[in-house]
């Protein structure tokens, strides 16, 4: 038996899910409004609202689970990557509950556990597997020799893939986070209507920080000429800005592919929830005969239960911590 509670509290999302044996039985999600008054997450109040939340999600997640907490059998929760105040409250509070009930406490990797998400419904990858890690910290691909054996083979130099989507929207005037939006005004415009130079970057790593600059240029030149450029092209800008980014990604991925005779591709992160690479990488499906793996929209973006199907495993290979784990704001594989 193992029903496993788990905790995510990484950067401005307070989640909660409950694993029962493999299955998720709850995934409780409290999005901070809060940081679109500023344009960005804001670390300070990230953390003060994570305080604010934790209780009613664990109460939330027990309640749909249909689950009392001296059922459970472990507590998972996000050690890092990500904001040290907002994995502080996480991590105390799996510290303390897990102590208060003597618990089994398992420690995940956040980025591990994007990747994992594919192990919560069928059908899953079977290993090993290529992953696109695409979030708003990070650009991996990502060789997934076994549920906890990863090998990073190339990564960003500078930007992430959602970072390149969020100060696309910030220069369009468009809120925070901008990616979904991006992703919305894209899907009315003409992909190819302006073109926006690939970075060159050798092997399999990706530079976003020359290519936000060259969008940042076109918009101000253009908006030289005609002050209303950006309202009356907005479909456009989005289409083609969202098709480069997807270029750049998915000319990588096929670099890898061929390096590590893959055929199995799996997308993972906020960004693996944009219609344009979901819909290209579908299509190499075809091209390139590659057996594709999308997470559902709920497991793209932070949640708990991609750390509940995380923590699942490493309970049954009894991987536990002791209390004297802390968060870490960077963490490796
Ligand atoms: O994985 P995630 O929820 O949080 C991090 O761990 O960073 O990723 C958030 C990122 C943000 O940059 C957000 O703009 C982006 O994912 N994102 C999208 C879409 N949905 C979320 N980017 C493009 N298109 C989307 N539909
Ligand atoms: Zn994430």
């Amino acid at each position: 038996m193992s029903v496993i509670l788990a905790i995510e509290s990484s950067c401005d999302e307070t989640s909660v899910a409950i694993c029962d044996n493999g299955k998720i039985t709850a995934n409780v999600i409290a999005n901070q409004t809060i940081h679109e008054n500023y344009g960005g997450v804001i670390p300070e109040l990230a953390s003060r609202v994570h305080q604010q939340n934790i209780v009613p999600a664990v109460q939330q997640a027990l309640a749909i689970a249909g689950v009392d907490k001296k059922q459970l059998n472990g507590v998972a929760f996000t050690q890092g990557p990500g904001l040290l105040g907002s994995l502080l409250v996480g991590v105390s509070f799996a510290k303390s509950f897990a102590l208060a009930l003597n618990l089994p406490l398992i420690s995940i990797n956040h980025m591990q556990a994007h990747i994992l998400a594919h192990f919560i419904d069928q059908p899953m990858p079977s290993f090993p597997f290529l992953c696109l890690t695409v979030s708003g910290g990070h650009t991996q691909i990502v060789l997934v020799k076994d549920y906890f054996e990863m090998e990073i083979v190339g990564e960003t130099l500078d930007d992430a893939a959602g970072e390149a989507f969020d100060k696309t929207a910030k220069i369009l005037n468009l809120p925070y986070p901008g990616g979904p939006l991006i992703d919305k005004h894209a899907r009315e415009g003409n992909p190819n209507a302006y073109q926006f130079p690939e970075p060159q970057i050798p092997g399999l790593n990706f530079s976003f920080s020359g290519f936000k600059t060259a969008i940042l240029y076109f918009v101000r030149d253009r908006q030289k000429e005609n002050p209303a450029f950006v309202a009356e092209n907005l479909a456009d800008i989005c289409a083609s800005v969202q098709h480069s980014i997807v270029n750049i990604l998915l000319n990588k991925l096929k670099k890898a592919a061929k390096q590590y005779h893959c055929k199995q591709i799996a997308i993972a992160g906020g960004v693996s929830a944009n219609s344009g690479l979901r819909n290209a990488l579908l299509s190499l499906q075809d091209t390139l005969g590659w057996q594709v793996f999308i997470p559902k929209f709920e497991y793209c973006t932070d949640n708990a239960a991609m750390i509940a199907i995380a923590g699942y495993h490493k309970f049954l290979q009894g991987d536990f911590v002791g209390q004297e784990v802390a968060p870490m704001a960077r963490m490796n594989f």
